[in-house]
């Protein structure tokens, strides 16, 4: 089958490799129909996680089941099937509890796996023509139609871009009327100020500096930011005030929650073409008003192989702990928890009240990734989101 296979830092490559096949009685395999390129595909393409040449990336299926194991129940072949990214047993104590992105079963010596993923399994990646499923009978979310059809792309969101947008909301409690600031307009980002909008937000702001990514969180409705412009925390502050808050909450010009989309690998803004992991965490701790909350879902890497001036090789940050706490901030972090919002926001797209494929503005066969790959690590020619179709 055909795949993308990693070849070192900035190197991808469409090559013929072996084909999935079911290795467990548990197992399906799904000849994949479109499958995204995601930030976290970067992280390792330029080097920073510990990814081994050969790995084969991805994990956004979308598909159509091919071949079942012997002991599956749930899916029958010729399914059409979501694949969420962090995979997980179905059955495990926190997978009970809908925390499947601590599943226990999935990864021996640690919780949690992903396909396609450095130090997230042995589970080979999605951007291929065929992709091994293990605990089938959790891992597949099943959806109506054809491959190809009007859903193709929000579909192709449901793995993760989607899922993680939402987990953002949740983990920063984000609730109806709430002012919402979100830092980094990736498809995470921009899919994080689409559910803080589903969800009622009064406010939006989205901060980044690419222009067709701003324009692109204009258009879902949020109002977007600039960080060339100035500093975003008072450019957000000047706009709270412009737009007259209530009698008596003067003084609560920042937001409700504000949620990290970009992670370890942010732009600092002082120093133009340097990097800084503690920038948007900064800004947030200044922006957030008194018992507000924050959600972190840009990743942060706990072995960084290559990193900033001011970053540290094995995570360890300087953040503002004292201002978080003067003000009594909520912080919380993670994976999302694909388990529960799959199948709810899956329901959002049938039901036509949300429609993330918005975000895609790029298609194109496995040959085409190194390509896509190249203007997506440079966020150049208007690349937000690319979707391989195998
Ligand atoms: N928690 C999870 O489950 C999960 C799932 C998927 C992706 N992620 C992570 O989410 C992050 C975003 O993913 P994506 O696909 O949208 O990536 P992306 O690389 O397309 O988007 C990141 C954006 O952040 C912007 N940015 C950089 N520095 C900034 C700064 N100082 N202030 C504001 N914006 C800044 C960049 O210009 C870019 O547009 C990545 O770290 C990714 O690994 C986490
Ligand atoms: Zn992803
Ligand atoms: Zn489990």
């Amino acid at each position: 089958m055909r795949a993308v296979v990693f070849g070192g830092t900035r190197t991808v490559s469409a090559e013929e490799v072996p084909d999935a096949r079911i290795e467990e009685p548990s197992d399906v395999v799904v000849r994949v129909t479109s499958s995204a390129i995601c930030g976290t595909d970067l992280h390792m393409y330029d080097g920073r996680t510990g990814a081994e040449p050969g790995m084969v990336l991805g994990h956004e299926a979308l598909g159509v089941v091919e071949s079942v194991g012997d002991a599956v129940r749930m899916v029958e072949r010729g399914d059409r099937v979501v694949i969420p990214t962090h995979l997980y047993c179905g059955v495990c104590v926190n997978c009970a509890r809908g925390l499947s992105a601590a599943c226990l079963r999935v990864r021996s010596g640690g919780f949690g796996a992903a396909y396609g993923y450095a130090g997230m399994g042995c589970y080979r990646g999605a951007q291929a023509e065929l992709l091994r499923v293990p605990f089938a009978d959790a891992n597949c979310v099943p959806v109506p139609g054809e491959p190809d059809d009007v859903f193709e792309d929000d579909f192709a969101m449901l793995p993760d871009a989607f899922v993680t947008g939402w987990h953002a909301t949740e983990l920063a409690s984000v609730s109806a009327g709430a002012a919402v600031a979100v830092f980094g307009a990736g498809a995470v980002g921009l899919l994080s100020a689409y559910s803080a909008l589903l969800k009622g937000a009064e406010e939006v702001y989205v901060v980044d500096h690419v222009p067709e990514r701003l324009d692109k969180a204009a258009e879902i409705g949020a109002t977007p930011v600039d960080f060339h412009e100035g500093d975003p925390v008072e450019q957000i502050r000047d706009l709270r005030r412009a737009s007259g808050l209530p009698p008596g909450e003067e003084p609560m010009t920042g937001v409700d929650a504000g949620i990290d989309a970009v992670g370890f690998q942010a732009d600092d803004r002082l120093r133009p073409g340097e990097e800084n992991p503690t920038q948007v965490v900064g800004d947030l701790a200044r922006l957030v008003n008194p018992a507000g909350h924050l959600g972190i879902i840009g990743v942060y890497a706990e072995k960084d192989l290559s990193p900033a001036p001011r970053g540290h090789t094995d995570g360890r940050l300087t953040v503002p702990w004292a201002t978080l706490f003067a003000k009594g901030v909520s912080v919380r972090f993670g994976r999302t928890h694909d388990r529960r919002y799959t199948v709810l926001l899956r329901d959002l797209i049938l039901a036509g009240r949300a429609h993330p494929g918005v975000v895609v503005t790029h298609h194109g066969p496995v040959e085409e990734a190194p390509a896509l790959y190249r203007a997506f690590d440079r966020r150049a020619d208007g690349v937000i989101k690319a979707v391989l179709r195998p």
